[in-house]
């Protein structure tokens, strides 16, 4: 038994595709899917419930979701959702786990969502009531840094952070959704975080732009991170933050935790193998360091 891991979340067929500009088969996407799960990863986000005008990628979200909520009692399926409607519709395709977005900016909450963050909250609320038994994931876009305001005050996201739970989110989601967060800030987030809401789990979900993706994902494990989101190949980008690149490289991050002992449950080589597979079929920068290197014995 290795040391005990935060889950490995992986959100490359969210994240990672959301972003690709032609359409990738849906059949590309189960596949996708199908060789995470045979590497050994346990929680995925499988899509958004957006409006297909915003992010058109993913107007195959029903049917992808459809495919493989069910089948599976081991694994976590979740998806992300912008408003009621979309947790609804997630909900009925037999998502139990929603990441509801919104961003700390203000600026950034409209470009990405059209909303302010009094109506955010409203729709958190009103989502709350609606569906009592769905696991609420407030995702906290621009945590640490935003494309249009700069670099996010604490204070401001500790502010936003307790209208979240306040309104009844589950778990709180600190996003690095430009990759400009840096180890200290990482790590002073997380402890004010878990100081003020000592019971609510904290999930973290790390952008490589900056090459400091894997830096930031260990500091979140060592301040007690529940998981850690990245993406398949270290493809991933919010249309709507200019600037954004990939999200950490699962691959990549589960190289330096199973080297290092800790048990994430999760194949390597399986994994590399679905990153290879993603490289070849999908036309995105590929942000990941073992995806890019030649056969190598280590
Ligand atoms: N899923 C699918 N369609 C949706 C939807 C959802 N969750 N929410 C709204 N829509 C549809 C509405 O039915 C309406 O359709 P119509 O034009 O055919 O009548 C249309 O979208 C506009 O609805 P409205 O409520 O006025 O939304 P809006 O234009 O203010 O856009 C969002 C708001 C949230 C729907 C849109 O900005 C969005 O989907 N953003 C997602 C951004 C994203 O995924 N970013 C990357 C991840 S961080
Ligand atoms: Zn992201």
């Amino acid at each position: 038994m290795g040391k005990k891991c935060p889950d490995i979340y992986e959100v490359g067929p969210r994240d990672g595709f959301q972003n690709i500009k032609d359409f990738i088969p849906t059949e590309t996407k189960l596949e996708t899917v199908r060789l995470l799960l045979e590497s050994g990863v346990k929680r995925i986000q499988l899509t958004s419930f957006v409006s297909p005008k915003a992010i058109p990628q993913l107007a195959d979200a029903r049917e992808v979701t459809k495919h493989f909520v069910g089948r599976y009692s081991d694994v976590t399926f979740g998806a992300l959702v912008p408003n009621l409607y979309g947790a609804k519709a997630a909900y009925d395709c037999g998502i139990r786990e929603i990441a509801y977005v919104a961003s700390v900016s203000e600026s950034h909450n409209q470009a990405n969502i059209n909303r302010t963050h009094r109506q955010s909250i409203e729709e958190l609320i009103k989502i709350r009531e609606e569906l009592p038994d769905i696991s609420i994931i407030f995702g906290m876009a621009t945590s640490f840094g935003c494309p249009f305001e700069g670099e996010t005050p604490l204070d401001k996201l500790l502010a936003f952070m307790e209208q979240g739970v306040r309104a009844g989110a589950d778990i709180i989601e600190l996003s690095d959704t430009i990759g400009s967060a840096y180890p200290q800030q990482v790590r002073d987030a997380f402890r004010a975080a878990k100081q003020a809401f000592p019971g609510t789990p904290l999930g973290y979900h790390s952008h490589d732009t900056r090459n400091m993706g894997i830096l930031n994902s260990w500091i979140a494990l060592e301040e007690g991170t529940s998981y850690l989101q990245s993406s398949i190949g270290g493809l991933g980008g919010c249309p709507f933050a200019p600037g954004a690149s990939g999200n950490c490289a699962t691959e990549d991050l589960v190289y330096s935790l199973n080297k290092s002992g800790y048990d994430t449950g999760i194949d390597f080589e399986r994994l590399l193998t679905c990153a290879r597979y993603v490289k070849e079929r999908v036309d995105g920068c590929f942000s990941g360091h073992q995806i890019n290197l030649g056969a190598q014995k280590l």
